[in-house]
Order: structure tokens, then sequence, then C-alpha cells
């Protein structure tokens, strides 16, 4: 069975996920804009992975087409996020988002806790968060989710482990 990793990174926390998981698969990591180097077609199993942004897996709705035009290849999701993994309601809710139908939800997706980084973040990624954080600073009366995120995203943080990659990798290895 032959397996690639495509991975879409901006601040370096899905690359780190997808380079731990080439290395436990023994099979290549391919960053995403380097996808015309690789032939799609000799593999049989796609492991995506990307970020989440604001909701929904960056970037996966574009790749998804991309595959549609390479028939019988099965697509592995797996995203990474500043959610802590315990957050299991707000992960599940980024899940129903990216995969609105049931048929969608089939496919085998993994989320991976990461982190922040405004020092790698892009300028218009800055910009976002700094809206959000002042959003956040006004709301007067702020939920429990609402108050978590406003402590989370004052600095940058690493909450990334290996661990994480292992119910992905069990589920491929059970193929
Ligand atoms: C503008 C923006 C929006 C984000 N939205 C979410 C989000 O909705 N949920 C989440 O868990 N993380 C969110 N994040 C955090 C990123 O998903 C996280 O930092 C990710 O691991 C970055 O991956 P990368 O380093 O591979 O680019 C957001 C980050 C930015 C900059």
């Amino acid at each position: 069975m032959k397996l690639l990793v495509i991975y879409k990174s901006k601040t370096g926390f899905t690359e780190k996920y997808a380079k731990w998981i080439s290395d436990e698969l023994d099979c290549p990591a391919v960053s995403y804009e380097d996808l015309k180097t690789v032939n799609i077609s000799e593999y049989d199993i796609i492991i995506f992975g990307s970020r989440i942004h604001a909701g929904r897996v960056d970037g996966l709705s574009k790749f998804k087409k991309q595959l549609e035009e390479n028939d019988n290849k099965k697509l592995v999701v797996f995203a990474t996020g500043a959610t802590p993994a315990a957050a299991k309601d707000e992960i599940e809710n980024i899940w129903k988002t990216t995969f609105p139908t049931e048929e969608q939800l089939k496919t085998p997706h993994f989320y991976m806790q990461a982190g922040l980084s405004y020092e790698k973040m892009g300028v218009g990624d800055c910009f976002i968060m700094k809206a959000l954080a002042k959003f956040l600073s006004e709301k007067n009366s702020k939920n429990s989710v609402e108050n978590g995120c406003e402590q989370a995203i004052r600095n940058s943080y690493d909450i990334s482990s290996k661990e994480y990659i292992d119910p992905l990798i069990s589920y491929i290895r059970e193929k």
C-alpha cells in the first residue's frame, strides 16, 4: 500500500506533524506548494493535513477537487489547531462544519492539538487575531469558551506532541 502525506502549513505545526507521520509510516511528506512534483495517481492513500482556520480545515475543499480528478484515491484528513484536544465539543463542531453531510463525515479525520505562533504568522492572520482579541476584550458577558479563547490567544504557545499522531497511525496500520 503506497502512502503519501500532503501538508499545508503556515507556521510550521502541520509540517511538524506531517513529518512525524511520514517518519512513522515510512512514506514521503510533500508540501501542498510542491504538489506538482508528485504523481498522486501512484498512491493508494493520500493523507492530507492542514491547519484549522476560522473553524474550517484550510485548503481541504480545493484539495478534494484536485483529488477527484484521480479516481480511487482514499483520503485521510488530519487537522492541527490551537484548540486543546480535550475540547471535544469544539472539535466535533469543526468536523461538522468541515464535512457537512453524513457521507463526507465518513472520510477518516483526526485532530492534533498544536498551538499558535505569532512570530511565524503572516500579517493578515495577525490582524485577524488582534481583531478577535479586541472583540473579546470589549465583550461584556463572555461564555466559558469565549473566556478560554481570550486567554489562549494572548501569546504564542506550543501544545503539540507526537502522541497525537497515534490514532491516525493505528488507523492506517489496520488497513
Ligand atoms: C486567523 C486564524 C484563525 C484560526 N482559527 C482557528 C480555529 O478556528 N480553531 C483552532 O483550533 N485553531 C485556529 N487557529 C490556530 C491554527 O489552526 C494553529 O495555529 C495551526 O496549528 C497552525 O498550523 P500551521 O503552523 O501548520 O500553519 C487559527 C489561527 C489563525 C491565525
